[in-house]
């Protein structure tokens, strides 16, 4: 069979790049081989995010450009996939505006990639197929980007409908995967060489809740942790009004389970959070933060925060502003509240004005860097474990790993120590990585 090659070009989330690391794996089989050259492909995937408007309109803009490379090459195939393929209206746009696109399909119909290219193939036809077919327990092969830290699928979808989100739209209702389905896809990444892990899920902490017989996410995370060959596991997305003692516990008595939590806070004000349909305060926000450095002290503690919801006013903003004091995040995401249709906020008829948010991020951005740039400089002198995950893109002899904590290190060390755990003293830092020397 004669070698084609693909390009798979990946929107938004982990989620998102993890099923562009399933279809590559299903595009191998096909024989096909990947590419960085648009000039030589047969094959362009774009896998596509819609969580904000700048996501949607740089696909639009990608895809759009594509039209003149069809026009030369007719043989090359488009495909669009992804979160967007799973909304009418975007979906819809594809189809009646980009006539060069000859394949769309969904986050549902994922496996279905070499069915619908054999279909364009034999009926040189457009193929638009966004119907829910795909079996969650199956195994999920896949050809990862990282030869040593994976993802793996542990919860899809979401139920909790904070009314800025879109996303329980396009990944629809909670479900989760059979532990024994994880618990064998893990086993193999273990036999292969994987060494860290991270699970993914909009709400890892429901994990288990529509399974039978029911389960949770601490259970399961025991019984990963009692993988040998798996030393680190790490896990995203938490949604703190799931967060349980029960996890809490686990973290702190499992060793494998890095000392790192995402918890998006998204406001620091509670009469914004219950706009947003978040289902905590801002005091019980604050109390879990408590418990988990209690449990665990060195604990890192990452965030997101939407600015500019609408209605958010100025001390509605200095909520948020005080809450980073308070908490002291060791990274925070920051995004500007974009308007969603479809979703409860964007009907909401107080929306903010685009200057007033702008001044207001720059304010958190300036804020959130300074409080990382002390919280990094508390590594200083200190001996980290790192696993090195490769070289420097500039410099081959400059390795880069990340930290228990999910701080990147740079330092200097042969290209041996890729997939190792080791030592590295932290030399010196910036707001965003740490460097040092390896320690032999
Ligand atoms: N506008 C801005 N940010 C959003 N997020 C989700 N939806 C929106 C939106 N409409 C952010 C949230 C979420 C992260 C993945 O994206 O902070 O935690
Ligand atoms: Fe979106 Fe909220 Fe679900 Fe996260 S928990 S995916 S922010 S609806």
């Amino acid at each position: 069979m004669e070698t084609k090659k693909y390009i798979i070009k990946t929107y938004g989330c982990q989620m998102n790049e993890h099923d562009s690391e399933r279809m590559s794996y299903m595009l191998h089989n096909l024989n096909y081989i990947e590419t960085d050259k648009y000039d030589d492909a047969d094959l362009i995937i774009y896998n596509t995010c819609i969580i904000r408007e700048n996501a949607e309109l740089k696909v639009y803009g990608h895809v759009g450009a594509m039209k003149a490379l069809k026009e030369k090459n007719p043989n090359l195939i488009i495909a669009v996939c992804g979160c967007m393929m799973q909304i009418d209206e975007a979906r819809e746009v594809i189809r009646d505006k980009f006539k060069h696109v000859d394949i769309v399909f969904g986050t549902k119909n994922l496996s279905s990639l070499p069915y619908l290219l054999n279909q364009y193939l034999t009926y040189n036809e457009r193929v638009i197929d966004v119907e829910d077919v795909d079996d969650i327990d199956e195994l999920q092969k896949a050809i990862r980007k990282d030869k040593h830290s994976a993802y793996i699928n542990i919860i899809y979808g979401c139920d909790n409908f904070c009314s800025y989100c879109i996303v329980p739209y396009t990944r629809g209702r909670e479900s989760s995967r059979s532990e024994s389905s994880i618990l064998k896809e893990i086993t193999q990444l273990g036999e292969e060489g994987y060494k860290e892990i991270t699970l993914l899920g909009q709400n890892v902490n429901s994990y288990g809740k529509n399974l039978h017989p029911c389960t949770n996410f601490p259970s399961l995370l025991t019984n990963i942790s009692k993988i040998d060959s798996i030393e680190r596991i790490r896990f995203m997305t938490s949604h703190p009004k799931d967060l349980s003692d029960e996890l809490i516990e686990i973290m702190k008595n499992t060793e494998k389970i890095c000392k790192h939590i995402h918890l998006p806070l998204q406001s620091g004000s509670t009469r914004i959070l219950k706009e947003m349909n978040r289902k905590y305060t801002a005091e019980q926000y604050l109390e879990k933060i408590v418990k988990l450095r209690e449990a665990i002290p060195d604990i890192a503690i990452t965030t997101d925060l939407i600015i500019g919801f609408p209605g958010e006013t100025d001390e509605d903003f200095n909520d948020t502003m005080n809450m980073i004091e308070k908490v002291r995040f060791d990274q925070a995401f920051m995004f500007k509240y974009s308007r969603r249709i479809g979703t409860t906020a964007a009907k909401m008829n107080n929306q903010v004005d685009k200057d007033i948010t702008s001044e207001r991020f720059q304010k958190l951005l300036d804020r959130v860097n300074d409080i990382c740039y002390e919280k990094n400089s508390e590594y200083l002198n200190t001996v980290q474990k790192v696993l090195v995950e490769g070289t420097s893109k500039n410099d081959t002899s400059t390795l880069t790993g990340r930290t228990d904590t999910n701080r990147i290190v740079h330092f200097k060390g042969q290209e041996s120590y890729i997939g190792e755990i080791v030592n590295v003293k932290i030399t010196d830092y910036n707001s965003f990585a740490l460097e040092g020397e390896l320690i032999e």
